[in-house]
């Protein structure tokens, strides 16, 4: 039995109270040092008279205090308590001012959230709850307070300064006691904010100036910093953060509110980026990006996470969240926007599908497991670990709901009222809906429950036609499976679109029984109850149905489909999701009900030769734009296949889904080839979403063609010509990948050639990283065990830990799952070195071992033994404790 640990008490949404004291500004002195820099914080503090009196606890976390003040008055030791993680004052005036002088270490910071260095540059993390290790101070998201920092640094090594809000003075400041200069600059931010938005940046770092005239003719300053190498690499985000201030602006009606848009760019960060007021930090991932070193999936993130943490100015921002238990307010809100801004940035169809696809594939798996829990949290133990699926993409989908459910102009109203009426507060999912239902005028009682219920949804219909009477009848039932803690749930509100499309492809006029005839031909079918049945009247012949289109709401739909209805839905449906979403339930059928570990490549074809019919018209009609045909084609991943069995057995699907695509490959060979050179660059190359569509569409010819085992020479050649020809990283990787799992010369010549060419391009390095890692072939692991002792490799790095060792244990299932174990092993001992420096990326690559019941017998006990191992380490952090006891628990 482990022992007990007092820093593991959940904390539940329950016991949220007001705070006692506010703080109404917040006075900050960086003396920027390395190993020992002086951080001195002046609070004016206010009761909060409508709660009882309650003595005043500041929250702080390995800070060495030097000095505190009292309205100005030194205290003795007597005056106060200091404990690990807080600081208490036995007594304090309604309204006073304190002062406390503290002492960090930011070289020695390897967790990366407080005050870190980043090759050489400082910079922060407060999110959600790393304030505290900066100065002592009430860390909790429902104080507001206005922001001034003076920061003061050695002038040669850090000439930028960089804080929330506006600059406000810069200039020399005493010399340091070596004789080196020092300078300093002050930064004001006049929007109350809580503690977790505070920012800061200090190094040598090269700037790209833009500007941005906002729709009340405000001009912005916009600049985007990074380290002087990367300063062509730049453009790209800058662009992407003009088109969203635009578009928030056009959709939303929000303007930016300071006179300066800072981004910084650094390569230790432990997420994707950070909102902090007016000056956002992002991992370097989201923010470089050249023709030749980024993908156009590279190109595409970064627009979503500019969007991202721009649109968070005001959702997350201007109205923040009253507690770490409402995240969803602004994160799922937030994912929304950025999912919307991308989709009116590009091809919307092929949007949705993407993020359909992550949602089914990672948030699916999530809601079915241990570590499942709702869209707004009852409790946890370190809020670090619901930064989750569930919150981020689930709670999109559930905003995606409410604003199909209001329409374009309520919807717009609703976030008008919502924005109007917190801003400057620190709000709950609750007073989002409620505004939302001002707005609208509608009732979201029932509704309300996405937001408490866990688990997904899942819908089971079965269609009847009545040829005599002209009647078609949808009879579903809904029931949502139990999660921990969670059982017997109720009914939930389940929007779903729905078409009938007529022998001839065209959707038909939809009128339900009862009513006079009606004229759309796409309609929102309610689910309200456990088992309702829909009936249409006058339906001329058999209909097949669309159903959820666009995924209309997050649950999983099982219905039993003919092959032909699946074949006439991937050639008729109007909805490109559904188009896609046929094809994807055909192959899953497909590869987990008929195709065993022994079909032979014959088999395979005649098994499949009714899809295969269906993929040929895909590749040869040119009416489907490329992006998504390329989608199309893509059969679902071995993730979400193994998420729609009971008791997976990785190398199975693996096998099963390689004699598919090999099949596909033997069978179109002739059309492949001939897509794959008709689809060659034309003009010069372009980030055009058309552009894209079509490289997209020939690297997925290309990697059907390599499929072939063995791929004939002249293939391998191809491949060979494009992997040294392309002039972009889309072309390179996508031919680098598949010789990366083919046992042939090319395979290590071409990686060490790309290894040598790219090997002082920190990014590019994670991609050479990555595709080792999901190599398929035998000897993966061996490799990848073998490259954390490469001196590329960097295990305090979390962008290489992600690329090399994350890449091997969510994206390379069928090695990961090896049957002896060693996949599990490897992974389990690098959480054990990880959580000794770093617990948020320790625990996330804990949780790639949550899933153990989803798999064979023989792989749950090698699962849970290392688990149990993990969780009998002594000194565990406590995220990686609540992700090793949830999961142990099953
Ligand atoms: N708010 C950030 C986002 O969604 C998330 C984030 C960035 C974060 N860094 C973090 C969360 C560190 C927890 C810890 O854009
Ligand atoms: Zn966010």
């Amino acid at each position: 039995m482990p022992k007990p640990r007092d820093d593991i008490a959940p904390t539940r949404l329950q016991d949220y109270r007001p705070p006692p004291w506010w703080v109404d500004t917040v006075d900050l002195q960086f003396a920027l040092r390395e190993d020992a820099t002086e951080v001195t914080a002046t609070l004016a503090l206010r009761r909060n008279t409508a709660v009882a009196a309650a003595p005043l606890r500041l929250d702080g976390e390995r800070l060495k205090l030097k000095r505190i003040e009292l309205d100005g008055v030194a205290l003795a030791e007597s005056e106060y308590r200091l404990s690990a993680t807080a600081l208490e004052l036995a007594a304090a005036p309604e309204q006073c001012m304190l002062t406390t002088v503290v002492e960090i270490n930011p070289a020695a910071n390897a967790a990366l959230v407080g005050l870190y260095l980043s090759n050489g540059n400082f910079c922060t993390q407060c999110e959600a709850q790393s304030f505290r290790r900066i100065t002592f101070f009430p860390d909790r998201p429902d104080i507001l307070s206005v922001y001034t920092v003076a920061i003061s640094a050695d002038r040669e090594r850090y000439p930028v300064l960089l804080s929330n809000g506006n600059p406000r003075a810069h200039g020399e400041a005493a010399t340091a006691a070596d004789g080196r200069a020092r300078h300093y600059a002050v930064w004001h931010d006049p929007h109350p904010k809580p503690c977790y938005l505070f920012a800061l940046v200090a190094g040598r770092l090269a700037r790209l100036a833009g500007g941005f005239t906002t729709m009340s003719g405000r001009h912005v300053e916009l600049n985007i910093y990074t380290e002087p190498h990367n300063a062509d690499k730049c453009e790209h985000a800058m662009r992407s953060a003009l088109n969203a201030m635009r578009w928030d602006e056009q959709t939303y009606g929000r303007e930016y509110d300071l006179e300066v848009f800072n981004i910084v760019a650094v390569d230790d960060f432990n997420m994707g980026a950070m909102e902090n007021k007016g000056l956002n930090i992002f991992n370097s991932a989201y923010v470089l990006a050249r023709p030749d070193t980024a993908t156009d999936a590279d190109y595409q993130s970064i627009e979503g996470v500019i969007g991202h943490e721009y649109f968070h100015n005001w959702s997350g921002n201007r109205v923040t969240c009253r507690d770490w238990f409402q995240l969803s307010l602004k994160e799922g809100f937030t994912v929304f926007r950025d999912q919307e801004f991308c989709a009116d940035m590009s091809a919307r169809g092929v949007k949705r599908i993407r993020d359909v696809d992550t949602l089914r594939t990672r948030q699916f798996s999530e809601d079915a497991g241990p570590m499942a829990h709702p869209v707004r949290p009852r409790q946890y133990i370190s809020i670090d670990n619901f930064y989750t699926m569930t919150v981020y993409h689930k709670g999109a989908e559930v905003i995606r709901m409410l604003a199909n459910l209001l329409g374009a102009a309520d919807f717009r109203k609703g976030t008008d009222l919502y924005f109007s009426r917190h801003d400057g507060q620190a709000a709950t999912t609750e007073d989002f809906i409620k505004a939302l239902e001002d707005a609208g005028g509608r009732d979201l009682s029932q509704f309300r429950l996405w937001y408490d219920i866990a688990g997904t949804p899942r819908l089971d219909i079965e269609q009847d036609y009545d040829p005599a009477r002209r009647r078609y009848t949808l009879r579903v039932k809904q029931h949502t499976p139990d999660t921990p803690g969670q059982t017997d749930k109720p009914a939930m509100h389940i929007p779903v679109r729905v078409s009938l499309l007529g022998a001839d492809g065209r959707a038909m006029p939809l009128t339900l029984q009862d009513e006079p005839p009606q004229t759309e031909t796409t309609r929102v079918l309610h689910v309200t109850r456990k088992r309702q049945d829909f009936v249409f009247q006058q339906v001329r012949g058999r209909p097949v149905a669309s159903l959820l289109r666009g995924l209309s709401a997050p649950v999983r739909l099982d219905m039993r489909r003919t092959d032909d209805e699946l074949r006439f839905l991937m050639a008729h449906d109007d909805d490109a999701f559904n188009r896609w979403d046929a094809a994807q339930t055909y192959a899953t059928q497909l590869i987990n009900t008929r195709l065993d570990n022994d079909s032979t490549r014959m088999d395979a074809g005649k098994i499949a030769a009714g899809f295969i019919a269906a993929c040929k018209k895909t590749l040869a009609d040119e009416r489907i734009p490329p992006a998504l045909a390329a989608e199309i084609l893509t059969l679902p991943s071995e993730q979400y296949l193994a998420g729609r069995q009971k008791h997976a057995r990785p190398e199975r699907i693996h096998r099963a889904r390689k004699a598919l695509r090999a099949a596909i490959a033997e069978a179109l060979a002739g059309e492949l080839v001939e897509r794959y050179h008709g689809l060659a660059p034309s003009g010069a190359y372009s980030i055009e979403p058309a552009a894209m569509g079509r490289r997209a569409l020939r690297n997925v010819c290309l990697s059907y063609l390599m499929t072939a085992a063995p791929p004939a020479e002249a293939t391998v050649e191809l491949c060979l010509r494009q992997y040294r020809q392309a002039d972009n990283m889309t072309d390179v990787i996508a031919a680098l990948r598949c010789l990366a799992n083919l046992e042939h010369p090319a395979r290590e010549r071409a990686l060490g050639e790309f290894y040598a060419k790219w090997k002082d391009t920190a990014l590019v390095v994670d991609k050479w990283f990555s595709l080792q890692a999901t190599s398929e072939l035998p000897d993966t692991l061996a490799r990848v065990k073998s490259l954390v002792e490469h001196p590329a490799f960097n295990l305090k790095n979390p962008n290489k830990v992600r690329a090399l060792i994350g890449a091997f244990a969510a994206g390379n299932p069928s090695c990961f799952h090896a049957p002896d174990g060693g996949g599990y092993m490897f992974v389990a001992d690098k959480v054990l070195q990880l959580d000794r420096f770093n617990p948020q990326i320790a625990s996330r690559l804990a949780a790639n071992l949550s899933a153990w019941r989803q798999y064979d017998k023989s792989r749950q006990t090698l699962m849970r033994r290392q688990l149990q191992i993990i969780m009998d380490t002594r000194e565990l952090s406590k995220d990686t404790f609540e992700v090793v006891a949830k999961s142990l628990r099953g």
